[in-house]
């Protein structure tokens, strides 16, 4: 198979980017940004057992046991960066790997980029930084530190051989029709108890592997409560969470063939997205400039006239209406 001899033909540290004209074009020419339609990741077991090898292999254990390295739970209290006892690949499946997963392929080489929610360009330090102080509730690692060394050792290696700023295949998530109605909690508490409370857990505490305080972290995460993401995370925004629910849970799913209806993981996931959770403080100085925030971001202040609720739940296009309206208008 000619994918089998160009991959025997690149080293072992690099990511192959087929579906172009060729993987050696690609990289030879400064390469037009075109959709990269077909990636893989090198075998992180068989880089060279050298430093940066080493280090990439730490990285990409920080991303599959964060809780056993700089959890809340660790012996040494200087090194409890994160806030919960959450894991990356939690969210980030298949330790980045995962289409439509929130995949970290093609990370990298998104950095530096302008970021609306600062209101300024982030390195992307920065940017893992933003899900230890949200998504891990925790305080940020600092830039020179070996933890961050690693995990940005790790992600530059799932975007090795791939152009600045490449449209991976897989990227983000992938964007539901949307309800023209507001998501319901009330409906959406039926679907968790159908599909997800056998392992979350009834009251969304998730599975413990073993006790509190041993810094084992979770066989399944907890979805709300005290251990799990802050109200400042991405997955509390419901266009996030739902669509991420839909391509990926029961756990296992793929978005290849989801098993949950449009319509259930919306409910289901605004039934999440309206449980208590850790806060953050300072949110509304998130997104200097409003009109950029995104519309089902759950906490104000807003640009538009819309409720709080509204943002939460939706429906969204008529927010979106009015957004592009007051954007016009302030031009
Ligand atoms: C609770 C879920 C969750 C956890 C846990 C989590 N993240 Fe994230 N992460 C997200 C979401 C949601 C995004 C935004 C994805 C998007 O914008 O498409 C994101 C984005 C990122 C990005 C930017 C990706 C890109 O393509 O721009 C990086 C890098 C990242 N996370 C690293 C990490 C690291 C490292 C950890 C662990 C220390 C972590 N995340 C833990 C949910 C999570
Ligand atoms: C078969 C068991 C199982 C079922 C059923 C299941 N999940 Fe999960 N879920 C997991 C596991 C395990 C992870 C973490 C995946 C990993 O670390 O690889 C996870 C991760 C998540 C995450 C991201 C991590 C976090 O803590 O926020 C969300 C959100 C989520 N599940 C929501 C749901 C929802 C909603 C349902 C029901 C529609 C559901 N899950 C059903 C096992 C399950």
């Amino acid at each position: 198979m000619v994918v089998d001899k160009v991959l025997g033909r690149l080293a072992a540290g690099l990511v192959l980017v087929v579906g172009l004209a060729g993987a050696e074009r690609a990289q030879a020419q400064s390469p037009p940004v075109a959709p990269v339609t077909v990636w893989s990741v090198p075998d992180i077991d068989h880089l060279p057992d050298d430093e940066n090898g080493r280090l990439v292999r730490y990285g990409r254990s920080l991303v599959a046991a964060t809780y056993a390295h700089i959890g809340p739970e660790v012996a040494d209290a200087s090194r409890r960066y994160a806030g919960n006892n959450l894991a990356c690949r939690n969210c980030h499946l298949d330790e980045g790997r995962k289409k439509f997963g929130l995949l970290l392929v093609g990370a990298f080489v998104d950095y530096p980029r302008y970021s609306t929610r600062r209101g300024e360009e982030v390195s992307i330090e920065d940017r893992v930084n933003s899900c230890m102080t949200r998504s891990m509730n925790g305080r940020p690692l600092p830039a020179e530190g070996r933890e961050m060394q690693a995990l940005v050792a790790y992600i530059r290696v799932l975007s090795n051989g791939l152009p600045k700023d490449a449209a991976v295949a897989g990227q983000g998530l992938q964007a539901m029709a949307e309800l023209d109605r507001p998501a319901d909690p009330a409906r959406g508490a039926e679907v968790y108890r159908a599909n997800c409370a056998l392992c979350h857990g009834p009251g969304g505490e998730g599975v413990r592997r073993g006790v509190r305080g041993d810094a084992l972290g979770y066989a399944t995460p907890p979805l709300w409560g005290e251990d799990s993401f802050n109200d400042g995370a991405g997955m509390n925004r419901l266009v996030t969470i739902a669509n991420f629910v839909h391509d990926n849970m029961p756990n296992g799913t793929s978005w290849v063939m989801p098993r949950l209806a449009p319509e259930d993981a919306w409910d289901v996931a605004a039934f999440v997205v309206s449980q208590p959770r850790p806060r953050k403080a300072d949110l509304a100085a998130d997104f200097p400039d409003k009109l950029d925030k995104p519309v089902d971001t759950p906490y104000g202040p807003y640009a538009d006239g819309f409720s709080e609720s509204q943002h939460r739940y939706g429906p969204f296009a008529p927010i979106r209406a009015e957004v592009a309206r007051l954007r016009a208008q302030s031009r």
